[in-house]
């Protein structure tokens, strides 16, 4: 087995996957630099902060890696607010799924880990929730985190003190490798324009959805979403609310943050749409009637990392020595806690366990069915002529 390396590793993306890997790898006293482009453009800074695998309806091993990662996350955030000494503002204060129909509530994938509501369920979970709906899931295991305001600055700050070199403003350009395919560094340019070649041995690409940008063999593409904010008073929604095509996610300090459009067809498309902002407020008036009248905050977009089947790519890539940490589509706040054990489990040499090793293997970048590149396309047919 090769020596782990002593030379920085690189984390290709600053976003919250990177920094949840930075912080994962300078923990074990590993040597880390992150190459971050522009901070603010990351998911996990457009994201609600919804830890929503059964709110969300996920199913198979997005579910069975959302339930792991739900179990790591107050682990994960203790450490967190422990190096850094701020609060990331997690709070397990579950999730109500609406519905028109008890029958819709019942056929919903994940209705088994749910508590079922009826209409006068739904009036207590969430007062003042609009009239149509008659049934709902509470799923009290679900929950949120502030990513936007505490998240992502407590693991900056948690990375910072723990010696993670940031270089904020620079561009990966190209990946480089040596003559035997091996990954040998990447050519960059920096806030100031220099553009220069940067060797190293190892990296992680957690580009979110620009990763193809970098290695075109990953089925990974935008999937823009529109969000806004609205102030609500405190404590006037305790619980998330996950409606169909809005949800409602209100902070301790009575912010609310809504989302989201899904516009697969805008790729990357930068702005607001009246269109999505119709959406969202459409979305606000039917879910939660009163809130149409809560000031306006802030109005933003992103675009979402998705794979064809929704799911993240984890782990080895084409190119030894480089590994991948992107592809988490809607739930990139969710999976950012297991994404950093088992990517970190990977690069330490660390045993990973048979569960951890099969959600591993779950998430092989090249597991898509006649996938340029993959080890299906590359496997010689089994029948025989
Ligand atoms: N997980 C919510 C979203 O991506 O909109």
């Amino acid at each position: 087995m090769p020596a782990v390396a002593s030379d920085p590793l690189l984390i290709l993306g600053g976003g919250l996957i990177g920094l949840a890997i930075a912080h994962r790898l300078a923990l074990a006293g590993r040597p880390v630099t992150v190459l971050s482009r522009r901070r603010n453009e990351a998911a996990g800074f457009v994201a609600a902060g919804m830890l929503a695998p059964h709110a969300e309806g996920l199913t198979g091993n997005q579910l069975a890696l959302g339930q792991a990662s739900l179990a790591a996350i107050p682990a994960w955030v203790a450490q967190i607010e422990a190096d850094s000494g701020l609060r990331c503002g997690l709070r397990p204060c579950g999730i109500v799924v609406p519905f028109t129909s008890a029958e819709q509530r019942d056929a919903y994938p994940t209705a088994a880990w749910g508590e079922a509501l009826g209409r006068a369920g739904l009036e207590r979970e969430v007062p003042g929730i609009g009239g149509a709906w008659r049934a709902g899931l509470l799923f009290g295991q679900d929950g949120q985190i502030d990513n936007r305001r505490r998240l992502m600055r407590a693991l900056e700050r948690a990375c910072v003190g723990l010696g993670v070199t940031f270089e904020e403003g620079t561009e990966v350009l190209a990946l480089e490798r040596d003559s035997g395919g091996r990954f040998a560094g990447v050519q960059l340019r920096r806030a100031d324009g220099e553009a220069l070649s940067l060797p190293a041995e190892r990296a992680v690409l957690a580009c979110g959805a620009w990763s193809a940008q970098l290695l075109p063999q990953l089925p990974v593409f935008p999937v823009k979403g529109q969000m806004l904010s609205l102030q609500g008073p405190r404590q006037a929604l305790q619980r998330v609310v996950f409606g169909p095509g809005t949800y409602l996610v209100s902070r301790e300090d009575g912010l609310l943050v809504v989302g989201a459009t899904s516009e697969p067809e805008a790729g990357f498309g930068e702005g607001l749409t009246p269109a999505g902002q119709r959406q969202l407020q459409a979305g606000i008036a039917a879910l939660l009637p009163e809130a149409s009248q809560w000031p306006p905050m802030e109005r933003w977009w992103g675009f979402r990392p998705c794979t064809p089947d929704e799911g993240p790519l984890l782990g080895e890539s084409p190119i030894p020595g480089l590994w991948l940490a992107t592809g988490h589509h809607r739930n990139g706040v969710l999976l950012a806690a297991i994404t950093a054990e088992l990517v970190g489990a990977q690069l330490l040499e660390q045993p990973l366990g048979a569960s951890g090793a099969a959600l591993l293997a779950a998430c092989r970048w090249d597991r898509f069915p006649g996938q340029a590149g993959s080890r299906e396309a590359h496997q010689p047919s089994t029948r025989q002529a």
